[in-house]
């Protein structure tokens, strides 16, 4: 395949392959740019019905956009393949990142929220994933989380069949159906929801389901259910109440089993109705994890959060036209009424002292931003240059990537003037260049074992 042609899409590499069919890096030759393109396996598209259905879904699927989402760009039919081309992701997938021990507590749950933010938004549109796990969401190295292969699950869809019958046979039948028709079935079973498992269509709270197993792996590098055969992985999700995670690794926090738990429900009624509600419970228990509060805090969180997209709410232009206009006003009523100017340096004097407070706000967080970045493990230095911020870190780990990152979109979402600030994230500076980076201007944070050597004279 590599070097090969399909329609304008030359295949340059091979990335993977799964369930459906072979994932290749290839280069749309129109437009120039990288794309994934998925050639699916010919046991999959045989069936005329299925394949017509199965673009429709993409046509659907290519209509959500999000951040969050890999996007789908086009499908075709060449030579009797059947290919989809989406967004090529450059990064990693979270069951590298899981085998590989790269993430954290905080780090899974900033991926987990965006990835519930990307997913309720397609919820919104009644789309549904159907097959969330661990190998079908990648984190860029920025630190983005991007939810792979929306809509090709309806490749799998089981042919429509009585649903009484499928009642009698719940396991069995399911696992018979579903064998025969994708071998590979076997790796996707331990995400299923217990509806999917028994046969039933799935629904936005199937994806939630799946979604708290994802999260559920993340924080304790073990999957909820198991069993020795699909079947008894099936049987499990089905019947079995799944160990707490506060219970597998101890610290982790009781609201974030509230969470998984709520997730995990059998009852689809029982858990989140979609991703966004799940995506609102997620974000509350990230401050809280970043704050190290309780949960008797959440109303004062609340709050915080009415308070700052009351402040983000108002675009920065609109906030200097309603300033000019409220200056403009003051002083049209002093001159008309013949105010006495004295009577007005009280309010002049708080008006300028909160003008000041606001103006001081981006070093507030500039310096909140160094405070916590400083105690993210491997982090040796941080420096600022105007709106330029460089961690140099020990290792490029993921989990660092995804902190900082969610750390900085943040302080820009609560920013009133001036440009956003911009991060890097370095690990690649030579000796000479880290510790030219420590005696320069800006350096806001030096890790305690950094040695600072006197600079070597000119001989
Ligand atoms: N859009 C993409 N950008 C970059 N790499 C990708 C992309 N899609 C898939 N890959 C890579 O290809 C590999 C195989 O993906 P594939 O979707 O075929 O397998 P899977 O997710 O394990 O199974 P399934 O077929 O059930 O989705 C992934 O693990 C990933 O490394
Ligand atoms: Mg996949």
């Amino acid at each position: 395949m590599i070097g090969k042609t399909l329609s304008h899409y030359k295949v340059e590499e091979l990335l993977g392959s799964g369930g459906m069919g072979v994932v290749y890096r290839a280069v749309d030759v129109r437009l120039g740019r990288s794309v994934a393109l998925k050639v699916l396996k010919p046991e999959l598209t045989a069936n005329a019905d299925r394949l017509r259905r199965f673009f429709q879904e993409a046509q659907s699927a290519a209509k959500v956009t999000h951040p969050a989402i890999a996007q789908i760009y086009d499908v075709g039919e060449t030579d009797g393949m059947v290919f989809i081309v989406m967004e090529f992701i450059e990064g990693q997938t979270i069951r590298w990142l899981i085998m590989r021990q790269e993430l954290d507590l905080l780090g899974s749950v900033e991926i987990a929220l965006q990835v519930a933010e990307g997913l309720g938004q397609a919820h919104r549109s009644n789309i549904v994933h159907r097959d969330i796990k661990s190998d079908n969401i990648m984190v860029t190295k920025e630190g983005h989380a991007k939810l792979l292969d929306f809509g090709l699950a309806k490749l799998l869809d089981q042919p429509a069949g009585p649903p009484a019958e499928k009642k009698e046979l719940p396991i069995s039948q399911t696992l018979t159906m579903t064998q025969t028709m994708v071998g590979t079935v076997l790796g996707t079973v331990a995400y299923m929801s217990p509806e999917q498992a028994r046969g039933h269509p799935a629904s936005q709270a199937s994806d939630v389901f799946s979604l708290g197993i994802v999260l559920y792996e993340m924080v304790t590098g073990e999957l909820p259910f198991r069993g020795e055969s699909a079947l008894d992985t099936m049987h499990s999700i089905v019947f079995d109440e799944v160990r707490p995670v506060t219970i597998v690794r101890k610290n982790l926090p009781a609201e974030l089993q509230r969470i998984i738990g709520r997730c995990l429900r059998k009852n689809p009624r029982d858990r989140y109705a979609d991703a966004n509600f799940l995506a609102e419970d997620l974000k509350r228990l990230k401050k809280e994890i970043e704050s190290g509060t309780q949960s008797s805090l959440f109303r004062g969180h609340r709050i915080q959060d009415f308070l700052d997209r009351l402040k983000t709410a108002v675009p920065l232009q609109g906030k200097s036209l309603a300033l000019a206009a409220v200056v403009l006003v003051i002083v049209v009523l002093v001159l008309i009424m013949n105010i006495n100017w004295s009577i007005l340096i009280g309010p002049l004097i708080l008006g300028l002292l909160i003008y000041r407070y606001i103006r001081h706000r981006k070093r507030r967080l500039l310096n909140r931003f160094v405070s916590k970045a400083a105690k993210i493990q491997g982090v040796k230095a941080i420096a600022i240059r105007g709106d330029d911020i460089t961690v140099v870190v020990e290792k490029a780990q993921a989990n660092i990537y995804i902190r900082a990152n969610s750390m900085i979109d943040a302080l820009n979402k609560k920013l009133y003037f001036g440009h956003p600030v911009t991060l890097a994230i370095r690990d690649d500076l030579t000796r000479e260049e880290f510790q030219r980076l420590l005696r320069e201007p800006g350096i806001s944070f030096v890790s305690n074992d950094v040695i600072l050597e006197s600079p070597e004279k000119p001989a």
